[in-house]
């Protein structure tokens, strides 16, 4: 599958003839202004929660491209009051089949208010399965051991997990998150946007080095066969 980076926790997974689209936080996202929204045609949107850094451009691009919104019941609704025509509202624990695979709702151990302080239901994460593999994309989340439950679930080829400490678990914690998820591929997200999550790049590969893990930084706008 191919793997656009398109800043923050956003990513565009092209996967069985798909886009998914990962938490779009691109317009406001000083480090992503080259980064060309009104291209980016995804047939689902998936999000993990409701704050402003994973929701901002749900709306806009939802309505120019018709994507199907998945996401916790909440969100879901408030985006189809907003006008966006397709959602699937789901909760934790439960799996949405599609003819291209299966989504699943995670926990997430974080907080979910809207930007206009409207209640976001509870935070998430989604466990993605196709024919071409299966990866874990964690949302805003702190270390916690529900993640080895995914790990006993089945094989994880990849997981995208914060790394900006701060508002999220910091790359320690993320390292100990991919050996619960049982994967040894990181690809980094929610780091450097904003001051309080820069990271040291060189560091945080150093501490992926020494525990065995392979930790990708994709440059925003970078894609990447995974
Ligand atoms: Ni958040
Ligand atoms: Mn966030």
């Amino acid at each position: 599958m191919k793997i656009s980076y398109l800043g923050h926790s956003t990513f565009l997974v092209s996967v069985s003839g798909q886009g998914l689209l990962f938490d779009p936080f691109i317009s406001p996202n000083e480090r992503a202004q080259h980064v060309r929204i009104e291209e980016i045609r995804p047939q689902v949107i998936l999000v993990s929660h409701a704050h402003q850094d994973h929701t901002a451009d749900v709306e806009q691009i939802a309505k120019a491209s018709g994507a199907t919104v998945v996401s916790n019941f909440e969100i879901v609704n408030a985006f189809l009051e907003r006008g966006v025509a397709n959602g699937i509202p789901m909760n934790h624990g439960g799996t949405v089949r599609f003819d291209w695979g299966t989504v699943k709702m995670v926990n997430a151990v974080h907080t979910s208010s809207f930007p206009e302080g409207g209640y976001g239901g509870n935070p998430a994460g989604f466990v993605v399965s196709t024919e071409e593999g299966t990866f874990y994309y964690a949302g805003d989340t702190a270390l916690t051991y529900d993640m080895k439950l995914i790990g006993e679930a089945g094989r994880i080829d990849f997981a995208m997990l914060p790394i900006g400490d701060h508002f999220t678990m910091g790359i320690d914690d993320a390292l100990i998150a991919a050996d619960f998820v049982n994967t040894n591929r990181i690809l980094a997200m929610h780091y450097d946007t904003f001051p309080p999550i820069e990271v040291d790049r060189a560091d945080c590969e150093k501490k992926a080095r020494a525990k065995g893990k392979e930790l990708v930084f994709l440059e925003i706008g970078e894609a990447r066969e995974f």
